[in-house]
């Protein structure tokens, strides 16, 4: 098998290598941009200076800030398609989704349907929307490899006279594949069933991304692929009852319409929205957003290939797990039987190696079947992912009772 083939490592404009531009920590690997994503030098340096200047005059800064938001929400919204008057700021994509379970009205007996490949929060949230009810959540079973129209068809086939609402991820997270949302809620309106987006992962890997995901409600974080600060996610949303929308915060606003009443919010910190633009602007002038998804693809392939031929050797399957629809920056390669079979077990496996051998990852778990989520954002290098089949695999192959051969060689 031919070794993989990287790009060249990136650079900025100034000629910079492109790892350099972030703060990360050079003697950990850094593989999981995609659970909570990395700030940029320029961009921190951003928020502290905002930071400094509320802290140098708290009067001049905080009664002015619904005004400052506001701006860094017309900055904002553009990029993932939206309009400023339908987007709000938010922390996260957790808390868009509370602010829209909270507004719903269910009746009992009425039916949530969400995914088996869901984000395990959020259902959690649409579970205690339901009990407040006496509703119930469903959840359709999408199988790993099924194809945009099987997707569309089975939730076509689920849907019931009690369904009142969708809850689907645009990007689902332990599997990293993009879902026809779109398609989904359309169908499920001409039903007239509701539809909330979850695009946590979607600004910056899916172009105009509140735009194409169709739906009542959609939300993203801008602290994952665009690199802003974490705290910082926009809620979209055109639907004529969004007035009903509240932020989590009751505060001076509460008198305004959807978005400007997410403007204020107390006496909080918001330099993670003001310097959300500067996070955008700054993959748009040194790399460009097009060439930057095509240069993630690019590393992710790669660096997928790479991990998958060293554990071949130890596989029945191809452990390369390639997706009917894949997002530009994340890949599955499939862990030895038994590994990561839960969430709960996924998770010690990622603390794990990050204590024993200081490799950042990401496992998944679906179905029982344990999945390494890799994520390759513009930082990454081909020694990166060397460093996984170096530290983690030996690791990975003890923790299977699986002898390894005396070397892995790298091809
Ligand atoms: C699909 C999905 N939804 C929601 C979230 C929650 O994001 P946050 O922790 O920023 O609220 C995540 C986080 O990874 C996610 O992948």
């Amino acid at each position: 098998m031919p070794a993989p083939l990287f790009p060249a490592p990136l650079t900025l404009t100034s000629g910079m290598p492109a790892r350099d531009a972030w703060p990360l920590d050079p003697s950990v690997i850094h593989l999981n941009h995609g659970s909570f994503g990395a700030v940029p030098s320029v961009v921190v340096a951003q928020q502290d200076a905002l930071r400094r200047r509320a802290d140098l005059s708290p009067v001049e800064w905080f009664p002015r800030i619904a005004e400052r938001v506001q701006e860094a929400r017309e900055r904002t919204a553009p990029f993932v398609g939206a309009r400023a008057e339908d987007s709000a700021f938010v922390p996260n994509a957790s808390a868009a989704a509370t602010v829209v379970f909270n507004a719903l009205r269910l009746d009992a007996g009425d039916e949530i349907l969400v995914t088996d490949q869901g984000y395990g929060a959020i259902t959690m949230g649409a579970e205690r929307l339901a009990r407040r009810f006496g509703a119930t959540v469903r959840a359709v079973a999408v199988p790993l490899l099924a194809s945009d129209d099987e997707i569309v068809q089975l939730f076509a086939d689920e849907l019931r006279p009690s369904t009142r609402l969708i809850v689907v991820d645009q990007i689902t997270s332990p599997t990293a594949r993009l879902l026809p949302t779109r398609r989904i809620a359309d169908a499920a309106a001409e039903h007239g069933v509701r539809t909330l987006v979850d695009g946590a992962h979607a600004p910056g890997l899916v172009p105009d991304a509140a735009a194409v995901a169709g739906g009542d409600w959609w939300f993203g974080n801008m602290h994952k692929w665009p690199c802003a600060p974490r705290g910082s996610a926009l809620l979209v949303t055109t639907a004529p009852d969004r007035d009903e929308l509240w932020p989590l915060i009751d505060s001076w606003a509460a008198r305004e319409p959807y978005p400007s009443r997410f403007d204020t919010q107390g006496t909080i910190d918001a330099t993670t929205y003001l310097a959300t633009p500067t996070a955008i602007d700054f993959i748009e002038s040194e790399f460009g957003w097009a060439a930057a998804r095509t240069a993630m693809a690019e590393i992710a392939d790669a660096g997928a290939e790479l991990i998958a031929e060293a554990l071949r050797p130890y596989s029945d399957e191809d452990p390369l797990t390639p997706l009917p629809s894949p997002v530009p920056s994340m890949r599955l390669v499939r862990l030895p039987l038994g590994l990561g079979a839960t969430r709960e077990e996924a998770d010690a496996l990622r603390m794990d190696l990050l204590d024993e051998v200081g490799v950042e990852t990401a496992f998944t778990s679906f179905r029982g079947v344990g999945y390494f989520r890799l994520s390759a954002h513009l930082y990454n290098e081909a020694s990166d992912y060397e460093a996984f089949v170096e530290r983690c695999i030996p690791q990975i192959l003890r923790r299977a009772g699986i002898r390894q051969a005396d070397s892995l060689v790298l091809p």
